[in-house]
């Protein structure tokens, strides 16, 4: 096989159920946290699409949504560090409580830009969080006030993450070989 769009996962990591209870978990905190506040949470395209819709879901507080979409991989499968803002708010967050949704935190380039970046606007509150973070790799400090799976380094597709833009619409997170 491995013809053009053949593309395998070699096996689930985290099933659709397990993402499930893991976001209803994160959006149990995340509402008792900002309950009577005024919270925007803002997540970062692509990757974050579907974590942001489903995590949304488990919130029992009013917020607020809008996008970010950086660009820190140019279609390689390792973060080069150049991150580059495609596409800004559409709303001022000075005074705001601001809540970041992320797929997953790997180098954390893009996290740790794009959190200084934002704190320069001066929010209310700026807190972070994210899906998975991979373990074992060297990055710079970031606190993540709401973490969901601790996962191995290896490279991961589905639930909003793409190989060379697809598979972001797999139900489950998997792993893949990718030659590197
Ligand atoms: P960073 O290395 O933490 O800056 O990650 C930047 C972005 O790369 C993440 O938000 C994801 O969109 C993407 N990314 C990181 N690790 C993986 C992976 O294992 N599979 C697919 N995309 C990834
Ligand atoms: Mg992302």
């Amino acid at each position: 096989m491995g013809g053009v769009g053949v593309l395998n996962v070699d096996r689930v990591l985290i099933s659709a159920d397990e993402i499930d209870a893991k976001l209803a978990e994160m959006g149990r905190a995340i509402s008792a946290d900002y309950a009577g506040k005024d919270l925007l949470l803002v997540g970062v395209l692509k990757g974050a699409f579907m974590v942001m819709a489903d995590l949304a879901r488990h919130l029992d507080i009013p917020v607020e949504i809008d996008f970010m979409a950086v660009s820190s991989y140019g279609g390689a499968t390792k973060s080069s560090g150049v991150v580059r803002i495609l596409k800004d708010l559409d709303v001022e967050i000075t005074g705001r409580h601001v809540l970041i949704i992320e797929d997953i935190i790997d180098s954390g380039l893009t996290l740790h830009y794009l959190m200084r970046n934002l704190r320069v606007r001066q929010p209310a509150s700026l807190a972070l969080a994210a899906l998975l973070i991979k373990d074992g790799i060297d990055r710079p400090p970031l606190d993540i006030a709401y973490e969901g799976f601790h996962i191995p380094p290896e490279f991961v597709v589905g639930y909003g993450l793409d190989y060379q833009e697809k598979l972001r619409n797999l139900p489950y997170v998997g792993v893949m070989d990718v030659e590197e």
